[in-house]
């Protein structure tokens, strides 16, 4: 499976899926990384894997609509199957929500259903919950709402700040994304009759 990454910062969990691939405990090759910020941690990081990488500024576009349908441009052009956003800031919209049906996931840090949107584990820390964790999930047209495909869970501890909890969410979510993918290619394989 072809693989196009889409990020907007530091872009840790995109290098744990190039990881994963290079130690094939993935099926599948990041074809393309794409930023909404060509200054990006994240975008040098692909290079130095050898990634094709493409930094749009989405002021640049006319509209959200222009910039997606080049994000879909790219993303075809390099024979992407598959969609992940790894800490992509932005809210997908309808033009690659169309043309990538059911083909974008994305990773949130924290037990979805709980905490949608931004600073979830802030959320979580007010809350008081005792454990927060991470979500790998279908991206749909509703935010952080699709189908579910995989969590792990962080337990809150006393004294968590907002960046302890992060950092140990952070670690969970570098195991989770690429397990995600993989549940993620051998249901599709399953679908097409590849795997008996
Ligand atoms: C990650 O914690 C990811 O779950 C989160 O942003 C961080 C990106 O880190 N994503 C979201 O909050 C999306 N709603 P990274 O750039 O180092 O992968």
């Amino acid at each position: 499976m072809s693989l196009g990454i889409l990020i907007s910062g530091r872009g840790s969990n995109m290098d744990a899926i190039i990881a994963a691939t290079k130690t094939h405990a993935l099926d599948a090759t990041v074809a393309v990384v794409i930023s909404d910020n060509p200054n990006a941690e994240g975008i040098k990081k692909a290079k130095k894997q050898g990634v094709v990488t493409f930094g749009l500024n989405v002021n640049d576009f006319a509209s959200k609509k222009e910039y997606e349908e080049d994000v879909v441009k790219i993303l075809k052009g390099h024979g992407v199957d598959l969609l992940c956003l790894a800490g992509y800031m932005r809210i997908v919209g309808d033009t690659l929500l169309t043309e990538f049906e059911n083909k974008i996931i994305n990773i949130h840090p924290s037990l979805l259903p709980a905490f949608r949107g931004l600073n979830p584990q802030k959320k979580a820390l007010e809350s008081g919950v005792k454990y927060a964790g991470c979500t790998v999930h279908y991206v749909t047209n509703i935010l952080d709402g699709g189908p579910i495909i995989d969590q792990d869970i962080v337990a809150i501890i006393e004294n968590d700040t907002e960046k302890t909890l992060s950092d140990r969410i952070l670690e969970k979510e570098h195991g989770l994304y690429p397990r995600a993918i993989q549940k993620v290619i051998q249901s599709t394989a399953t679908k097409k009759g590849e795997i008996a």
